[in-house]
């Protein structure tokens, strides 16, 4: 059966969506502060806001930046190159900055949130060389694609957008926390999710249905409803950790790996592609609510902001207490002996 709440909401987003340029003014170059000493994590880092935001990270000169994304055939080796030499400064004349930037450490973590087996792998690989985390942005998604599920039997977008991060977070929680126990720590945990939650199903989350394909459901719900997710996670995690600042974000409409997917999938988005430059952002653009969520002094634990530094945006049902801590329990339970 169709839901209209949700098809018109999906009309609204592929035609009128943000492009997250409104908001607080956020220029990262000149509001990042120093980055010194951070250990950074970034899902979906290989991607295109992923890898922006490693650059932008880099250039704020940390001590390392994990790249956490799909396993590939050089293990990541030319995604960690293409964000060394997109942070490194113009090569003439030198400055202090080339030698910032030759300190960073960049690693690839192979990881496929689709599966337990290697989230716990990547989390256990991770832990082994680290026994700080500063900022984790949870970053990797995926959007318009066949039903399917993950490898314990999610649907496939839920089970990536939220349980693989949920399960990422549960196993790098006690490293968050003993960094947040250190002098100057200030933890950050960056859940992104999309103004395209609008989209998910009226009750925000079919919990019955999470198990399978999910083939009766539209894939923009199937979408939305993992993006309530996100931001249930979020706030989630801000009420059980009051240590760290956990929020959720909203990068904008960028033309991005994802869209360049919905392009192949869908008629109307191949219709819209040659004016689709005209309603989207850079990436550079796309990722300052990643960096501001991620650095700004004033960010507030638990929020969604959307666009940068505007909280409070998302729908009733996103907002909904009730449905995030039905999330977490539902998570716990499905969770259990997985961690
Ligand atoms: N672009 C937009 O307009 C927009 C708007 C709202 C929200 N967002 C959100 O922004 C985030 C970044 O997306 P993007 O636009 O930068 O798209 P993207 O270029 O497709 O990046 C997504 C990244 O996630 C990775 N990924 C996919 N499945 C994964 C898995 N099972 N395990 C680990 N990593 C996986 C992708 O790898 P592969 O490329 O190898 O599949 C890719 O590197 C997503 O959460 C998305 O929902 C984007």
């Amino acid at each position: 059966m169709i839901d209209l709440q949700a098809l018109v909401a999906s009309a609204r987003v592929t035609l009128f969506a943000s492009g997250n340029q409104s908001g607080v003014a956020f220029d990262p170059a000149r509001d990042m502060p120093s980055l010194a000493g951070k250990i950074i994590l970034v899902t979906g880092g290989a991607g295109d806001l992923g890898k922006q935001v490693a650059i932008e990270f880099a250039r704020h000169n940390p001590a390392h930046i994990y790249i956490a994304d799909l396993p590939c055939a050089d293990h990541g080796a030319s995604v960690v190159s293409a964000i060394r030499d997109a942070a490194a400064p113009a090569p003439a004349p030198a400055t202090d900055d080339d030698d910032k930037l030759s300190h960073v450490a960049i690693s690839y973590l192979e990881t496929d949130l689709a599966s337990f087996e290697s989230v716990r792998s990547a989390a256990a690989r991770f832990c082994e060389g680290q026994d700080r985390l500063d900022i984790a942005v949870l970053n990797a998604g995926i959007m318009r694609v066949r039903p399917g599920t993950t490898a314990e039997g999610y649907e496939i977008a839920f089970g990536i957008n939220y349980l693989g991060h949920a399960l990422l977070m549960r196993l790098l929680m006690p490293t968050l926390l003993r960094t947040a126990d250190l002098p100057g720590a200030d933890v950050r945990v960056v859940a992104v999710s999309s103004e395209g939650h609008v989209m998910a199903p009226k009750e925000g989350i079919l919990f019955e249905s999470l198990k399978g394909p999910c083939e009766d459901i539209k894939y923009y719900q199937r979408y939305g409803q993992s993006k309530v997710a996100v931001i249930g996670l979020a706030r989630e995690l801000a009420k059980w950790h009051p240590q760290i600042k956990v929020v959720a974000v909203h990068p904008g409409r960028v033309i991005t790996g994802m869209a360049r997917g919905l392009q192949r999938e869908s008629l109307l988005f191949r219709a819209t592609a040659p004016i689709s430059p005209l309603f989207c952002v850079s990436p550079a653009i796309g990722v300052r609510n990643h960096l501001w969520a991620a650095t700004a002094p004033e960010v507030e634990s638990g929020k969604y902001y959307e666009p940068v530094g505007v909280p409070d945006k998302e729908t009733a049902i996103a907002k909904d207490p009730g449905l995030s801590a039905r999330l977490w329990e539902w998570t716990e339970k499905e969770l259990e002996g997985v961690v």
